[in-house]
């Protein structure tokens, strides 16, 4: 058989780049070696954590409904019945990704796909038996996988990762995270929500690096409302898994400092970062470089020094999101089929989907000061807000960063409900290199919690009103 195109992984960056490659007239192919497409996003990562976000956030929203004036009995949890709506949420999606398949004329291959040469890929299925593919054009989609704590094996049942973190069949009476990134605070949340007593264990001085210390620090004095506990500057360096309990050794992450204690928990979830995931694909054989982080190196078009072998999503470099991974693949569809594909890398947002979620877009603060680039700060708090007021949702602050020579908007942040959903307007205007102005000018309706933003836009740019 031979294609125009062959995608290796199916997750956000592998699927959508077959499917806008296909929409533009090129033979495709895709080789995947999980039994379901959709890749990590679809199968154990955005989706099912957004549905059991979303179940346990109901199932402690309902606990709390007293303050609007609801009286419920006290919810019981149906544990099984949850994992079955994630199971089934799952289902929905990576069936939609084969009907898009199917829809777009796309050939599924299930095995795992190695690179013989450039234009030939060999398809191994799990019966060992193989089939070798012509193409014009090779995509390497193969995304990422956990990264591992050196002496802290991975089980999946007692120490896990955020794959065993999405399947426990029981509330742990004490969860260790060890990472105060996305995936700790998130999976955190869900299991907190569901009775969990959550420590997290991180070793920085701060929670989620990366992004603004502003917004971090009032969220991490949330969660702490909320429950959490962080031990920062701290890091693990053993489990002991030999009795019922499991005994977490943690240090000082800088040597020197007070002796190591022993933590108790019923369950560790390791979630340090994500390592790019390029096993098995035969890169060393056809000279395909990678970085210094074992990332395939990639130029301005997706192209790694092999020509016509591409890469795309996690497995290259930049932030490891399923939206970074679909622009990407779009781009680098258009690129092959002759016309100009692009990404801004500027204009990326990030969303932590705990509650209230955390949204951001653009420069924070601190590398605004690092590149010494003069800005203005506008914030505005949804305490201040009268659709936050009238939803019980005034935790939290949007914050517009906005050059000081000319007022273009640089970067937004906000921590708040539905913060996920709004930080969209503050894209859309770094995409058309738009100002704080235009965003104070803009007619926001009234009462949304929308209007945060305006607001912050009119404190960089002039004067906020409700303020
Ligand atoms: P992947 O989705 O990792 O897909 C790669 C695919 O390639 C896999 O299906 C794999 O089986 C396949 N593969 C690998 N090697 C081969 C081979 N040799 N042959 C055939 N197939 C192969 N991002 C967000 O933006 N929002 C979120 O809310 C979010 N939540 C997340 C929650 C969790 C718990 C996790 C773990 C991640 C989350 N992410 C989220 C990150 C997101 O999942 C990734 O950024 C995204 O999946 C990357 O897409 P990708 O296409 O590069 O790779
Ligand atoms: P992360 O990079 O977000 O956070 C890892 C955290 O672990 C960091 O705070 C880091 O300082 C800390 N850490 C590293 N080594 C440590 C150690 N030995 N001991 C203690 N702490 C240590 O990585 P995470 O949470 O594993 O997520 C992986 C990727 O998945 C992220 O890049 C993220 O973008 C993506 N993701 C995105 C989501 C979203 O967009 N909502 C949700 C979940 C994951």
């Amino acid at each position: 058989m031979s294609y125009d195109l062959i995608v290796i992984g199916s997750g956000p960056g592998g699927y959508v780049c077959a499917i806008k490659a296909a929409q533009l007239g090129l033979k495709v192919a895709v080789v995947e070696k999980r039994a379901t497409y959709g890749g990590t996003c679809l199968n154990i990562g955005c989706i099912p954590s957004k549905a059991l976000l979303h179940a346990s956030e109901m199932f402690e929203e309902v606990g709390h409904l007293d303050a609007l004036g609801i009286k419920v009995a006290k919810p019981k949890l149906d544990l099984p019945g949850m994992l079955a709506h994630k199971s089934a949420t799952v289902k929905s999606n990576v069936d939609g990704v084969a009907y898009l398949f199917k829809k777009n004329k796309i050939d599924g291959h299930i095995g795992t796909g190695s690179i013989a040469a450039p234009g030939k890929v060999v398809v191994t299925k799990e019966d060992g038996s193989t089939t070798t593919l012509e193409t014009k054009a090779i995509v390497i989609a193969t995304g990422s996988d956990s990264a591992p704590l050196p002496g802290v094996p991975i089980d999946e049942k007692r120490i896990v990762t955020s794959t065993g973190a999405l399947e426990l069949d029981k509330v742990p009476a004490k969860l260790i995270v060890v990472g105060a990134g996305v995936i700790g605070l998130e999976l955190g949340s869900v299991w907190r929500r569901l009775g969990a007593e959550v420590t997290v264990v991180e070793f920085l001085d701060r929670i989620l690096p990366g992004m603004d210390g502003e917004v971090t620090k009032q969220f991490q004095r949330m969660l702490e409302k909320q429950g959490f506990t962080f031990k920062l500057g701290t890091k693990v360096t053993a489990v002991d898994t030999s009795g019922k309990t499991l005994k977490v050794t943690v240090e000082p992450a800088k040597a020197g400092e007070a002796a190591a204690e022993t933590l108790e928990a019923d369950v560790v979830l390791v979630a340090i970062g994500r390592r790019p995931f390029t096993e098995g694909l035969g890169l060393e054989a056809v000279g395909v470089a990678l970085d210094e982080r074992k990332r395939v190196k990639v130029d301005g078009h997706y192209q790694t020094n092999v020509p016509g072998i591409y890469a795309i999503g996690d497995v290259i470099a930049g932030p490891m999101l399923a939206h970074k991974a679909e622009d990407e693949g779009v781009a680098l569809a258009e690129i092959l089929a002759g016309q100009a594909g692009h990404v801004n890398y500027d204009a990326i947002p990030g969303v932590v989907y705990t509650s209230p979620e955390v949204a951001t877009v653009g420069k924070t603060e601190e590398e605004l000061k690092a590149a010494g680039i003069a800005y203005k700060v506008g914030k505005f708090p949804f305490s201040a807000n009268g659709r936050a007021r009238a939803m019980l949702a005034t935790d939290g602050f949007v914050k517009i960063l906005s050059d000081a020579t000319t007022d273009r908007l640089l970067g937004a942040h906000i921590v708040g409900k539905g913060a996920g959903e709004m930080i969209h307007e503050a894209v859309v205007l770094m995409e058309f290199a738009g100002s704080a102005e235009d965003l104070g000018r803009s007619t926001h309706a009234h009462p949304t919690m929308s209007e945060s933003i305006k607001e912050a836009a009119l404190a960089a740019w002039s004067k906020p009103i409700h303020m």
